[in-house]
């Protein structure tokens, strides 16, 4: 439903002499700019304040995605962040729209072309600068603290490769931040930009209703989180520990820390070093 809206209501903001439109911005900025959508995005960039990612890729048809459910997608329909999407095809080269081209000294696969990511970079740029990301495997892996420096900002512009990823000299020229999910590699950076504006945007203000949950959840105290528990008491056998249900605060409060550095301790010996190296 909320999906169905947002995709309804994006409304283009840029028009080159083309046949489709290269960017589409979702959220309250979109809905309520059916009279002069241009203006709002480039006299007015930072309406409201509101958190941007720009997201430059060859499908925008997947977004807003996952990020247009749940409290992510009410806060986009509610104007506490925009997303605005730029289809990298439109900025092709020829008849075809050519993105892409065979590796220099040859190999494998293609590579996404320097003139025309330069060229869709510099359009994400026009209306304000904003910190660059190329989602990477060779990049800095993304975690929680990350996560708080770009929700710290105005917004990111982030670059979703494809194919076997794109022009060095590209990252090179623009000083781009390279950020990696994870180990593994995926076929495009879509997942993973959806994945880095989701953890981003959780904090936001207001995003969250209850602004504590960030504080005590995973990471942010340098621990994971507790064991959580709720209804029924008691389920396949299995019973609730006592302490949460013993109404004494102090005695939960105790308990969970404890958990919390048991499991850290026994799941992340990397997290657990250096957290234990900071309580000494
Ligand atoms: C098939 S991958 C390219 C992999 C590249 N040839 C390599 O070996 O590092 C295509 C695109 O998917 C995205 N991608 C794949 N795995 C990723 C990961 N773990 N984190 C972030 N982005 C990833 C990147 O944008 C990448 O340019």
């Amino acid at each position: 439903m909320l999906r169905a809206l947002l995709v309804s209501t994006a409304v283009t903001v840029y028009s080159l002499p083309m046949s489709k439109p290269p960017a589409k911005s979702h959220g309250r900025l979109s809905i309520g700019a059916s009279s002069a959508p241009r203006d709002l995005m480039t006299d007015r960039p930072h309406l409201e304040g509101a958190w941007v990612a720009k997201v430059i890729t060859l499908f925008p048809e997947v977004f807003p995605g996952v990020l247009g459910a749940s409290l992510t997608g009410k806060a986009l329909a509610e104007g506490l962040w925009r997303l605005q999407t730029i289809d990298l095809r439109q900025f092709g080269e020829g008849k075809h729209r050519q993105v892409d081209d065979t590796p220099a000294g040859g190999g494998a696969g293609m590579v996404l072309r320097a003139d025309v990511m330069g060229k869709a970079i510099e359009f994400a740029k026009k209306d304000g600068d904003l910190p660059l990301v190329y989602l990477s495997p060779r990049g800095k892996p993304f975690d929680q603290a990350l996560a708080r420096r770009f929700a710290n900002g105005l917004g990111l512009v982030l670059v979703c490769g494809r194919f076997e990823g794109m022009d060095e000299r590209v990252i090179e020229h623009f000083g781009i931040e390279e950020v990696s999910l994870g180990d593994f590699v995926m076929t495009g950076g879509e997942i993973a930009a959806e994945a880095v504006v989701d953890a981003t945007v959780r904090l936001l203000p207001g995003v969250l209703g209850n602004a504590a949950s960030t504080e005590e959840e995973s990471f942010s105290a340098g621990l994971l989180e507790h064991p959580q528990y709720t209804r029924p008491a008691t389920w396949e056998g299995r019973e609730i520990p006592d302490v949460l249900t013993s109404g004494d605060h102090g005695a939960v409060d105790r308990w969970r820390h404890a958990e919390s550095e048991r499991i850290t301790r026994e799941r992340r010996p990397d997290l657990w070093k250096s957290y234990s190296s900071t309580e000494e």
